[in-house]
C-alpha cells in the first residue's frame, strides 16, 4: 500500500443549508444545521484513505468537545492520529453556509490548527517514509515551509493546496513539486483570471500545476509540456464544500501508485463530481470502489 502524510488543519464543520446567503443586515430562515467533521488536512487525508491508501494526518484538535469526535471520527475512516496532537483550547472550526445551488461560502477559526507552527519530534521521521505529503494553508506557514523542506530532503513528492489563498514565499514553493489551485486562487497568486495562462505562470515556481475548475474539471501544465484539460463527469451539486480536498487526496493516491496523470486526474474529477452530490465534506468521500464505477461509467478522453 501506498504511504501519504498530510500536515494539516482539523476543523468541526459547522454547516448551515439555507436557500440563499444571507447578505449583511439580513435575517433569514434556513432549512437544517449539522456538525460535520472537516478542516482541509483532515478532508485529504480521510479522501486518500477513502482511495485506498494508508494516511497519517499532522495536526492538532483542541480539549474542547469537538476534539475526541474529530479524533475519532478521522480513525474511523482509517486515518493514523498518532501524530495528531491535542493542544490547549479550542479545536479549529468552520462556519459555512451552503445554498441550494451547493455553494458555499466559510469562515475559518484556527483554535488548536493555529498550534501546529513547527513539526514535533518524529513527524520529521513520518515524512521521510511517505510516498507523498499533503500541504494546504490552514495552520501557521513556518510549518508548512518545515514539513515541505523535510520532504524535499529526503526525496518525498509534495503537494500544496494554496488555500485559503494568501502570497506564497519562495522558500515554500522552492520545496514544491505539484500545485494545486482552483481557478480563483490561481488568478489570486498570478493576477491572470485565465487559468491556462495563470497555469503557465506559476510554472515559473513550480515544475508541475494542476488547476482545478469545478464542474468544468481540471488543468494539467509542466514545463516543456502541452497543457491537458480533464473535463469532470456532469452531475448535479448539493454541497460543494470538500471537494477540491476530495480532489488532492485522491489524486495524490493514484500518483502514489504510479499511474499517468491524465488517469489520476479522471480518477480524482470522479471522486470529486461523487463529492459533491452528498451533504458535507469527509461524509461526502467515496471509497475506491465507487471512484472505480464512476471513473470507468464516463468515458473521459483527455483533450489539450
Ligand atoms: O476545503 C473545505 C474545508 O474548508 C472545510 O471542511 C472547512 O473546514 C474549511 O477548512
Ligand atoms: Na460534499
Amino acid at each position: 500500500m501506498t504511504h501519504i502524510a498530510v500536515l494539516g488543519s482539523t476543523n468541526m464543520d459547522l454547516v448551515t443549508y439555507v436557500a440563499k446567503a444571507p447578505q449583511r443586515g439580513e435575517t433569514v430562515t434556513g432549512r437544517e444545521f449539522r456538525t460535520i467533521p472537516g478542516g482541509k488536512g483532515a478532508n485529504q487525508a480521510v479522501a486518500a484513505a477513502h482511495a485506498g491508501a494508508d494516511v497519517t494526518l499532522i495536526g492538532a484538535v483542541g480539549v474542547d468537545s469537538f476534539g475526541p469526535q474529530l479524533r475519532s471520527a478521522l480513525e474511523h475512516s482509517g486515518v493514523d492520529t498518532d501524530h495528531l496532537r491535542t493542544t490547549e483550547g479550542p479545536s479549529g472550526t468552520a462556519h459555512i453556509v451552503v445554498d441550494d445551488e451547493g455553494g458555499n461560502a466559510i469562515v475559518v477559526i484556527p483554535g488548536a490548527n493555529g498550534t501546529v507552527d513547527h513539526l514535533a519530534p518524529g513527524d520529521e521521521g513520518l515524512i521521510t517514509t511517505a510516498d507523498a505529503l499533503l500541504l494546504q494553508l490552514e495552520i501557521p506557514l513556518a510549518a508548512v515551509v518545515a514539513g515541505a523542506e523535510a520532504a524535499r530532503r529526503h526525496g518525498v513528492r509534495t503537494l500544496l493546496t494554496p488555500s485559503p489563498a494568501q502570497p506564497l514565499p519562495s522558500q515554500l514553493l522552492a520545496s514544491i513539486d505539484l500545485l494545486v489551485p482552483n481557478e480563483y486562487e490561481a488568478a489570486a497568486l498570478t493576477g491572470t483570471p485565465d487559468p491556462r495562462e495563470a497555469a503557465t505562470a506559476l510554472l515559473d515556481l513550480v515544475p508541475e500545476v494542476v488547476v482545478t475548475l469545478g464542474a468544468a474539471g481540471s488543468l494539467y501544465a509542466a514545463r516543456g509540456a502541452a497543457p491537458l484539460t480533464v473535463p469532470a463527469p456532469r452531475v448535479s451539486a448539493v454541497d460543494s464544500t470538500g471537494a477540491g480536498d476530495t480532489f488532492v487526496g485522491t489524486l495524490a493516491v493514484a500518483l502514489a501508485e504510479g499511474r499517468p496523470m491524465p488517469e489520476a486526474l479522471a480518477w480524482a474529477s470522479a471522486a470529486a463530481a461523487l463529492s459533491v452530490q452528498r451533504i458535507g465534506a469527509t461524509s461526502s468521500m467515496p471509497y475506491r470502489s465507487e471512484i472505480d464505477a464512476e471513473a470507468s461509467s464516463h468515458a473521459h478522453h483527455a483533450q489539450s
